[in-house]
């Protein structure tokens, strides 16, 4: 397996990846909105890859929670002969090690929270993605400790340049 950054060269074939892994019409998804026109974050676009493809895949980009800067983490996705492997595990601790480097404090996503647990994400009670979301798997994590005392209210669109 080789680890590589996305380059634009790969869009696509991690777009078929995510289409295998996903249910039809994942775009239809609220957090889709948020990504729409805005770059993701270059760095932390991260894919693993075999003889046969790309096994597995992650993306992030920025969004804002009450005015604040926040990382969004996913989609992320591993190609089902692939799956149980340790491969999504492994991409989520070496991009979030990365997310902090580059100086990111707090991360959000949408996912089950049984497996996004283990690398300690827990529920935010007072942070709301945009509707039909489920609440309960509206999940962060702080990357510096307190990240997220004091942040809440809707998730919205990053529509500045961010500065990372
Ligand atoms: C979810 C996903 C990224 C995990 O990657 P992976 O490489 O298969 O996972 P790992 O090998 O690192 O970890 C496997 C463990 O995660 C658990 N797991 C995987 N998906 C889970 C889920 N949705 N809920 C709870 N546990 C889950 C497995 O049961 C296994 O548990 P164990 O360690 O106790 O045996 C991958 O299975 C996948 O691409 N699934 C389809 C797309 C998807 O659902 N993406 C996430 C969107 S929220």
């Amino acid at each position: 397996m080789q680890l590589t950054e996305e380059t634009p060269a790969d869009w696509w074939e991690v777009e078929a990846l995510y289409d295998l892994c996903f249910a039809p019409g994942r775009e239809a998804l609220s957090s889709y909105r948020l990504r729409d026109d805005v770059p993701p974050v270059a760095p932390l676009c991260l894919l693993l890859r075999s003889e046969d493809g790309i096994a597995a895949a992650i993306r992030f980009w920025p969004v804002r929670v009450g005015g604040a800067e926040v990382l969004l983490l996913g989609p992320i996705a591993v190609h089902p002969t692939h799956q149980g492997e340790g491969l999504g595990g492994w991409l989520m601790r070496e991009s979030l090690a990365r997310a902090g480097a580059l100086g990111w404090t707090r991360v959000l996503l949408v996912g089950d929270a049984p497996y996004y647990s283990r690398f300690g994400f827990g529920l935010l009670e007072n942070v709301r993605m945009p509707p039909p979301t489920n609440p309960a798997r509206v999940l962060g994590l702080a990357l510096v400790p307190g990240a997220w005392d004091g942040i809440s209210g809707d998730v919205t669109k990053f529509t500045e340049i961010s500065e990372k």
